[in-house]
């Protein structure tokens, strides 16, 4: 066990951006069932992905993180957990086309549901009540009663995330991945309006896999056609939830979070003394921790021996998220602390949270060529430091809704009203994901001939 730790050290740190439950025993109650319930996944699994996060720090796999910005309770239905699963599949093929290197699948799903807020309350019209901080802590409404924290909720908040966590193993082995299939939906966005540019590499995709066909390797004969393997995460923010779900992995004795295979601290959670780098420190899952611009190199130092004391490979996911154009200021000092620190990390790409903006129509929206900008920021950085870009990490959805603007369907700022539905930060839709893929592969493309260029001379 890590030295110090237990699953309730957390306790004796400061903490932020958590809820004071105003019934304790209510709270308890709830801690106590959740603590006798089975874990939502098992920590080989865990273990596994680990490895494969390592494969990606060393550039011979690459990570796609993407889901909801907060899953709610209301937005909870098949139809909805299969558009996002479906929407993720075909970004992967796409990328693995461009990266020629196995893509990692990662969920922001059955798990991502508690909020850090910029504020502790909201006012409006006159009222202040505390802000609303995801489904597994209090309500959406603007109500007293919705707004007051309650322990019950997490309850629910499980027995959704096991469901679709159900579901989703349902969907990665029982057929519906299929690679074929997945690309013929990709195949219906590359032929609609405004789609050319994706044409030539969708065709190329179908080529590949019609060769593949012909050369015998189809869905009957072999299963890395028609399954993949899927991995969930979440913010682990609400650390009554992840202690109540913290389990001994019974083949290494060592603490796991059961909670979802990856878990990661948020840029505002992530103070090296506080409560939930402790809580993260002592699990054995690979761990995310978010980079935004408030984060020094004598913190990244600090933490990077905090969370991954035996430098483990795949442990330590670095998720940069400065904003568009904003990169250059600050992510090389961080890769210049990680590399004299010789410490193994993997580097990820999270273009949205650094690029919220509030448009004039008072919606909170992201511009597609913010996001991509900050992509194209991401590889150039690692690019000039000779350091390697192992992923991307998206806040999206499989359905159509409009709370990003641009893409090549162009979502504007008057369409934002029409298909509002989150719960927290403006997602890309099915469209803008795809588009996205489409052109991250192109820059994993153009990096892999440049590789290739530098071998050869
Ligand atoms: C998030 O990923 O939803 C989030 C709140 O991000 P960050 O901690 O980077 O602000
Ligand atoms: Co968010």
């Amino acid at each position: 066990m890590t030295e110090g730790w237990t699953k309730s050290s957390w306790r004796d740190r400061p903490r932020v951006q958590m809820p004071d439950y105003p019934d304790g025993a209510a709270l308890a109650a709830v801690e106590a069932q959740l603590s006798q319930y089975p874990p939502l996944v098992f920590a080989g699994e865990a273990r596994a992905l680990k490895r494969r996060l390592a494969e990606a720090a060393s550039g011979r796999a690459f990570l796609l993180q993407g889901g909801d910005c907060a899953e709610s309770f209301a937005e909870f239905n098949a139809d909805i957990i299969r558009d996002t699963f479906k929407v993720l599949l075909q970004m992967a093929i796409v990328l693995t086309f461009g990266a020629k290197v196995p893509v990692i699948k990662v969920g922001r799903m059955a798990g991502q549901f508690a909020k850090p807020r910029s504020a502790p309350t909201e006012v409006a019209g006159g009222v202040e009540l505390p802000s609303y901080r995801g489904d597994i802590i209090n309500g959406f409404d603007f109500t007293e009663t919705a707004r007051r924290p309650d322990p019950g909720r997490m309850l629910q908040a499980y027995t959704q995330a096991a469901a679709s966590l159900n579901l989703l193993r349902a969907f990665s082995k029982g057929g519906f991945a299929d690679i074929h299939r997945v690309h013929n939906w990709t195949l219906g966005f590359a032929s609609g309006a405004n789609a050319e540019r994706y044409r030539a590499l969708s065709d190329r995709i179908s080529d590949a896999l019609d060769f593949m066909t012909a050369a015998g390797i189809t869905g009957e004969t072999s299963s890395a056609i028609s399954e993949v393997d899927f991995y969930t995460s979440h913010e682990a923010l609400l650390l009554e939830y992840e202690e109540a779900l913290c389990r001994i992995d019974s083949t290494t004795g060592l603490p796991v979070a059961g909670s979802g295979h990856m878990i990661w601290v948020g840029d505002r959670t992530r103070q090296p003394d506080g409560a939930h780098v402790e809580f993260c420190r002592g699990v054995q899952n690979p761990i995310g921790l978010k980079c935004g611009p408030t984060l020094s190199p004598e913190d990244l130092k600090v933490l990077l021996a905090r969370l991954n004391p035996k430098n483990e490979a795949g442990r330590l996911t670095l998720i940069a998220r400065f904003g568009a154009g904003k990169a250059g200021d600050h992510l090389p000092a961080l890769i210049r602390t990680v590399e004299q620190e010789g410490a193994q990390v993997l580097w990820v790409c999270d273009p949205m949270h650094g690029n919220t903006i509030k448009s004039a129509s008072g919606y909170k929206t992201r511009p597609f060529e913010r996001v991509l900008q900050e992509v194209r920021d991401f590889f150039a950085v690692h690019k000039a430091e000779g350091t390697i870009p192992g992923g991307v990490h998206f806040e999206m959805t499989g359905k159509d809704v409009t709370e990003c603007t641009g893409g090549l369907r162009a979502v504007t700022d008057e369409d934002l009203s029409d298909r509002y539905h989150t719960a927290c930060d403006p997602r890309l839709n099915a469209s803008q994901s795809l588009e996205l893929a489409f052109l991250v592969a192109e820059e994993l493309s153009q990096r892999r001939r440049d590789l290739s260029r530098q071998a050869a001379v």
